[in-house]
Order: C-alpha cells, then sequence, then structure tokens
C-alpha cells in the first residue's frame, strides 16, 4: 500500500512525503454501550487507512482518495466544508484540531486502504485517526495527547459526519496494541490492555455485505432513547441503572425505550463477565454472553437485520463457540469464536448456506489483533 500511494503523491504533488496509518477495530463484546457510559472490549485489527502527506506551504488542503479516484480540495476554515462526505472525515479532523488551538497548515494528502467499507469495522474511524495523528506529527510536535486524538475523531463525526457516535471506534483505532484487547470504561475512560491469544480457538468475522451506513441510519435514534431513559430515572447514563430501577419506572417509559434500555443494562453486565471469563480461559462463557449480546441486538435493541440473523443461526447449528452481530449493526459483520478444529466446517457451511438463500457469498475475515495509528517508516 505504501509504494501504491507513494507513486500517487508523487504523480500528483511532485514532492516525497511522509507516511501514517491508522487501523480498523473489531469489538469481541459491548455494543452500544460507549454513549451509555458503559464498557467496551475491542481492538485493533490489520485492515488500515494509510496516508502518504505533505506540508505545501498554502492555506489550502488538496486531497486525494485512491481507492474512490476522486480528487479535491479545500480551505481550513469552518466555511470551506468540502461538498463530498469522504473529505468531510478529513476536513472535520483539520477543523476539531483547530477548535482545540492547535496548529493545521495547508496540506497536501493522497490515501487508501483495505478496511472494507460499511462491514462495520469503522473505517471512517481509521480514517479520522489516521488524519489526526499525523496533524499531530506535522505540525503539533505530537503535544495532542492520544486520546485527545481518539475526541477529536469522535468529534468530527458529530459535528461533520451527522454520527452521533460513541468513544469506542476512534479509541481502539489510536490505542490499539497488536495481541491485545482493551477494556475501556467509557465513563471514566480508563483501560486495561488484556492480551488475547486464546489457545484453540480463532476469532472470525463473517461479511455479509449488507452495507451498514451509520450516517441517516436509526443509530443516533437509539441513542436518543437511552438519553430519554436515562432522563426519566434520573441517572445521568443507563450505566448508573439497573433492572430494578427500570422496572419501578415502566410506566413512564415507552415499550420502545423500554426494550433498548433492558439491552443496554444486560451488555453492561455482559462485558463484565467476559473479562473474567477470559481471564480464566473459560471461553465457553465468554461465548454464551456473544450469542446473548445477539438476541438483544437483534430482539430488544433491534439493530440487527435478516442476513445478520441468519449467519448468527448457522454459527448456532454448526456447534460454534460464540457468534453475535458486531458494531453499530444495520449490516455488515458477525464476529465468531470458534474453536480451530471446528473453523472450516463453520466456514464452508457459511458461505454455502448464505449463498443458497441470498445468491451471494459472505466474506471471510481472520481477525489478527493489530497496533493502532502509527507513523510508518
Ligand atoms: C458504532 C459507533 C460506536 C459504537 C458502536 C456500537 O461503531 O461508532 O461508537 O456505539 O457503533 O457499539
Amino acid at each position: 500500500m505504501k509504494d501504491k500511494l507513494r507513486t500517487a503523491f508523487i504523480e500528483r504533488f511532485s514532492s516525497n512525503p511522509v507516511f501514517y496509518a491508522s487501523a480498523g477495530r473489531i469489538n469481541l463484546i459491548g455494543e452500544h454501550t460507549d454513549y451509555n457510559g458503559g464498557f467496551v472490549f475491542p481492538g485493533a485489527i490489520d485492515k488500515y487507512i494509510m496516508t502518504a502527506i505533505n506540508i505545501n506551504g498554502t492555506d489550502k488542503v488538496r486531497l486525494y482518495s485512491v481507492d474512490m479516484n476522486q480528487y479535491t480540495e479545500f480551505g481550513l476554515r469552518e466555511e470551506d466544508k468540502p461538498a463530498e462526505q469522504w473529505a468531510c472525515y478529513v476536513f472535520g479532523v483539520c477543523r476539531e484540531v483547530i477548535k482545540r488551538g492547535f496548529e493545521v497548515k495547508g496540506f497536501d494528502a493522497v490515501f487508501a486502504g483495505d478496511v472494507p467499507l460499511g462491514a462495520g469495522l469503522s473505517s471512517s474511524a481509521a480514517l479520522e485517526s489516521c488524519f489526526a495523528y499525523a496533524l499531530n506529527d506535522l505540525f503539533n510536535d505530537n503535544k495532542i495527547s492520544i486520546f485527545e486524538l481518539a475526541l477529536i475523531g469522535q468529534s468530527t463525526e458529530h459535528n461533520y459526519c451527522g454520527v452521533n457516535c460513541g468513544i469506542m471506534d476512534q479509541f481502539a483505532s489510536v490505542f490499539g496494541k497488536k495481541d491485545c484487547l482493551m477494556r475501556l470504561d467509557c465513563r471514566s475512560l480508563e483501560f486495561k490492555y488484556f492480551p488475547f491469544k486464546p489457545v484453540g480457538y480463532k476469532l472470525v468475522l463473517v461479511n455479509s455485505q449488507v452495507k451498514h451506513e451509520l450516517v441517516d441510519s436509526p443509530y443516533n435514534k437509539r441513542r436518543e432513547s437511552c438519553e430519554r431513559v436515562a432522563k426519566t430515572l434520573g441517572v445521568e447514563t443507563l450505566r448508573d441503572a439497573d433492572m430494578s430501577m427500570l422496572e419501578a419506572a415502566k410506566a413512564q417509559i415507552s415499550d420502545e425505550d423500554y426494550k433498548r434500555a433492558v439491552y443496554v443494562i444486560g451488555e453492561k453486565q455482559r462485558v463484565l463477565d467476559v473479562c473474567e471469563a477470559l481471564e480464566k480461559g473459560d471461553y465457553e462463557t465468554v461465548g454464551q454472553r456473544m450469542y446473548e449480546t445477539h438476541h438483544g441486538l437483534s430482539k430488544d435493541y433491534e439493530v440487527s437485520c435478516e442476513e445478520l440473523d441468519f449467519l448468527n443461526d448457522v454459527a448456532k447449528e454448526c456447534g460454534v463457540t460464540g457468534s453475535r452481530i458486531m458494531g453499530g449493526g444495520f449490516g455488515g459483520c458477525t464476529i465468531n469464536l470458534v474453536k480451530e478444529d471446528l473453523y472450516d466446517t463453520f466456514v464452508q457451511t457459511a458461505k454455502t448456506k448464505f449463498n443458497e438463500k441470498y445468491g451471494i457469498e459472505p466474506i471471510i475475515i481472520d481477525v489478527v489483533i493489530s497496533d493502532g495509528a502509527h507513523k510508518v517508516e
């Protein structure tokens, strides 16, 4: 990828760039909990967005997406927001850096990636983190803290891309560490690395190829439901709620909001259960919780779709240890914890059955837990 980017950069801008990359992410468990102040358990993966970039001495950004073969230019003032959605991620990062009192000047950049788009692997967070990391190094002597880089990505989503997301994706993209998952407490923002090399098991993603787009999806509505329930219960976020509080207030809460809250409250405990089980090497419990999460996301939170439910059923029928929809939902992948000796059968069965039913083979992605944002030497 680096050579491809270098060639594209030199052809277009005739100078020598430097390279930065940031990663997509998986999440073992803890879905839709981040914006509820709960726990998440993600890790960065070996799928990256990379940029070749150089300062250009002007007040303009000149930006080329290799994968889309599209070019645009924009200034760095608020009113210079580009028309192209893909460029808004980079523009937003520039603006969020500037708003925090740090420096950004004109630069030239080309970028490309192998994080599948719309698959729930956070290609947008990878893009934001890649540029936030680059601007910190190029213009600010790395004075912006790594955590702030994640927040810059999140604010970009909120203020320039229309997704009222939590912090998980950007956090995972910048803090990811090879062979480690991270348990993040999204309220205190404390986190802990968990070495993750399950003996005798593999983590595999099955991409339904149903494109998920969080912009204009009911994602923001889910968040509003949670905030409404928290307000009714008189707590800051659903992190502070339990089932007895929810039951006591049931009459004041709509049926739909009630179901959303049931899921979130249950998920908080499931993440903690999984962390405990992992420390004991108890993968059966990890797997059970994953199935429970899927059930909740499908029936109570209602962010699944027919294809993902089908893949979950196939996993169950094959005897896969754990399986669930991953990420924001409405399409994308299931994440599966599979015993190594079952792996081939499961992958083959999932491909065949899905193809029989939907006329398309799902894409199998083996998970390799990797480093997050970095300068590429
Ligand atoms: C998307 C958001 C995250 C998180 C997940 C669901 O990926 O960007 O902040 O809410 O959905 O867990």
